[in-house]
């Protein structure tokens, strides 16, 4: 059977026009589909019709700078793979250019030969690095809470900002561990220096060190040009280590050391770097557990975690569940061009008893598919979530005089569905003549609460089978 094989799509930006005819020559040839352009004014057409992969341009363009074409990019595609191609190769320049949102860059003259592999690799690791530091729509929208607990952690992080010691957050995921680390950078004299995210987890092993602390062109297979790891390129910014109870201890023993001593070499070089990254580290692992089975390393630990911040999950700060919900809405609605969207209340109180495993992710999803899914009421069956009915919970969650009333109805509805399944010997026809209510309403509420039945006696018509 003959398979199809997705082309990866480049767009060269280049006003050298032989250098530009053989860069196309050469990613063809290597099998991506091309486009190019002469200018960056040139470029613009074909960013608004195609879909890209990844964009080559050179940082001096005649007309509109390199630099200011890729602000324009980030602005409409925050997370497009953005390589520069400079003809200084200096930190300086690739500081800049990383500051401006560049993925990457190259510095001229290249081996074409080797340029494939490495725009494959920029396209593979843009999901594992994040050298821009900005969604951009995601930092402008900022750090969201009502909840006083987090208020006070907020309070408490302005005021960490300023000082440049090692920041440790955890809390289970998608509670806005990331979020938090950007605000830390903002409020900090580093702002406007890059910040640089490493995902200590997607790298693959080999690779990591190099990408801390930079190589030299020939220190290992693959390695064509000399590159800046994320400590110098962050020297006067931040280094935001995510995930990094899954950095293998030996790195941790090294970075420990570079941290300490304020010095890095190159993988395969000799010079002596001074750097001075602020770090900041999160993790959504048992820290305590992972320092005993040995995968953290205590002295690594005691330095990142100089300040910890804890971050609560969203099932235990109810608070932020409607407001934040109302804050997607308007948000999602504003990209869809939808108006005027509001929310059933009963949807409002599943969005309130549901336990939000993925935290403040999850319910940005929900609420983006319900936006979507709607038309201009989002009603319960928008949101697609399963809310189990935690009776022993119900208890200590309730707080309002409806929340009670309601509570306590699906409470009691919960019961005497369980008690009619089990006298009846899980016939739910029979369970629902005892109730009194039709049998689609029971099948209705038996979905809704969760509520375990065997399926011996499912149809409506053989209810005395077995
Ligand atoms: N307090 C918040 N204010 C605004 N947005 C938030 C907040 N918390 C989380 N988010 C949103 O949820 C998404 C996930 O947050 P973030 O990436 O910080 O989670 P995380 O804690 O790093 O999770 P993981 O451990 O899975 O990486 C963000 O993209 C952001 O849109
Ligand atoms: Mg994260």
């Amino acid at each position: 059977m003959p398979m199809t094989v997705l082309m990866e799509t480049i767009l060269v930006i280049e006003d050298d026009t032989s250098l530009r005819e053989v860069l196309c020559t050469v990613l063809q040839t290597g099998g991506f589909a091309v486009h190019s352009a002469a200018s960056a004014e040139e470029s613009l057409p074909i960013l608004k019709v195609e879909r890209l992969d990844c964009i080559l341009a050179d940082f001096k363009l005649p007309g509109m700078h390199g630099i200011e074409l890729l602000r324009k990019v980030r602005e409409q595609f925050p997370r497009l793979p953005y390589v520069l191609m400079t003809a200084f190769g200096s930190v300086a320049v690739a500081v800049e250019a990383m500051k401006s949102g560049a993925t990457d860059y190259i510095s001229k003259p290249f081996e074409p030969s080797t340029l494939g592999s490495m725009l494959r690799d920029v396209i593979k690791h843009n999901r594992i690095i994040d050298r821009e530091g900005a969604d951009r729509a995601k930092r402008q929208r900022g750090f969201f809470t009502v909840s006083p607990a987090l208020e006070k952690i907020l309070a408490q992080a302005r005021h960490v900002a300023k000082v440049d010691s090692s920041v440790l957050i955890l809390g289970e995921s998608g509670t806005g561990k990331e979020v938090l680390a950007r605000y830390l950078h903002e409020h900090s004299e580093r702002r406007d220096k890059p910040f640089v995210a490493v995902n200590c987890a997607a790298i693959p092993q080999d690779l990591l060190e190099s990408e801390f602390f930079g190589h030299e062109a020939g220190a290992f297979t693959g390695a064509t040009q000399s590159r800046v790891g994320v400590l110098e390129l962050a020297s006067a910014g931040t280094v935001f280590l995510d995930e990094v109870g899954d950095m293998p201890p030996l790195l941790q023993v090294k970075l420990l050391r570079a941290l300490q001593e304020h010095e890095i070499r190159h993988v395969g070089g000799n010079k002596q770097i001074r750097v001075y990254p602020r770090i900041i580290a999160a993790t959504n692992r048992d820290v305590e557990a992972e320092i005993a089975s040995g995968e953290m390393r205590e002295d690594f630990y005691y330095r990142l975690a100089v300040i910890t911040f804890n971050l609560p999950p969203l099932r235990e700060r109810k608070e932020d569940i409607l407001p934040m919900v109302e804050r997607s809405i308007r948000h999602f609605a504003a990209t869809m061009g939808k108006e005027n969207i509001t929310i059933d209340p009963v949807a409002q109180d599943m969005l309130l008893s549901y336990s939000w495993p993925g935290n403040v992710r999850e319910l940005e999803n929900v609420i983006e598919r319900a936006v979507l899914m709607c038309d201009h009421v989002i009603q319960a069956e928008h949101l697609g979530i399963y809310v189990r009915l935690d009776l022993a919970a119900i208890e200590e969650s309730i707080k309002t005089l409806p929340e009670i009333a309601s509570q306590a109805v699906h409470k009691a509805e919960a019961q005497a569905i369980e008690r009619a399944l089990h006298v009846t010997g899980g016939n739910k026809s029979k369970a629902a003549e005892i109730l009194g209510v039709s049998y689609k309403t029971l099948l209705n509420k038996v979905k809704e609460y969760n509520i375990a039945c065997g399926d011996r006696h499912d149809s409506h018509d053989d209810g005395a089978k077995s």
